[in-house]
């Protein structure tokens, strides 16, 4: 990264166990996995999971820690143009931020047990929210680039 000075600082709240120790093996998103996974939270942060429990999916916010902060622009495998990185999903940004919509299958203590997320074993976990279908699910969205994208998307697994 060029010499820039932070606007802002966070705390890496804890970190997410997953069966992935290389890019490769990882899933390309969450919903091409339903391994199970535990997302494990400091300590000093679990009174804030209380009520939890009632949530039957959680958006998990988490640090792509070996994602390239400099690159813009990026042609991902499924396409043959380069196109912008907030218009990808790629790890590769500014600020890496993941995101996935998980399915939050158990809670014991400050340990949630967790379906469908996509990143390397022992990534920064940076928030929890509750998914509202109300405010998170838009079912019309579209993707233009990826409507017209020039490959098809190779097979799960
Ligand atoms: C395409 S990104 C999507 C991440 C998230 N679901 C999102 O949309 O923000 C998922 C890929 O990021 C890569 N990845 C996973 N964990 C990572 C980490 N800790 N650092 C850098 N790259 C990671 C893996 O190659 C994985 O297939």
């Amino acid at each position: 990264m060029s010499e820039k000075e932070f606007d802002a600082g966070i705390y890496f709240i804890g970190h997410i166990s997953t069966p992935w120790t290389t890019r490769d093996m990882c899933p390309r998103n969450p919903m091409e996995t339903d391994k199970i996974c535990q997302v494990i939270l400091k300590e000093e942060f679990a009174d804030g999971l209380k009520s939890i429990e009632g949530c039957s999916h959680i958006l998990l916010f988490y640090w792509l820690d070996q994602a390239d902060r400099n690159r813009l622009q990026h042609q991902p495998p499924i396409d043959d143009k380069i196109h912008g990185v907030f218009a990808l999903r790629s790890p590769s940004r500014p600020n890496p931020i993941g995101i996935s919509a998980a399915d939050l299958v158990k809670v014991e203590g400050n340990v949630l047990t967790v379906r469908h997320i996509d990143c390397l074993d022992g990534t920064p976990l940076i928030d929890i929210k509750p998914y509202f279908v109300h405010a998170d699910s838009k079912p019309d969205a579209t993707v233009d680039w990826h409507q017209k994208r020039s490959n098809p998307l190779p097979p799960r697994g």
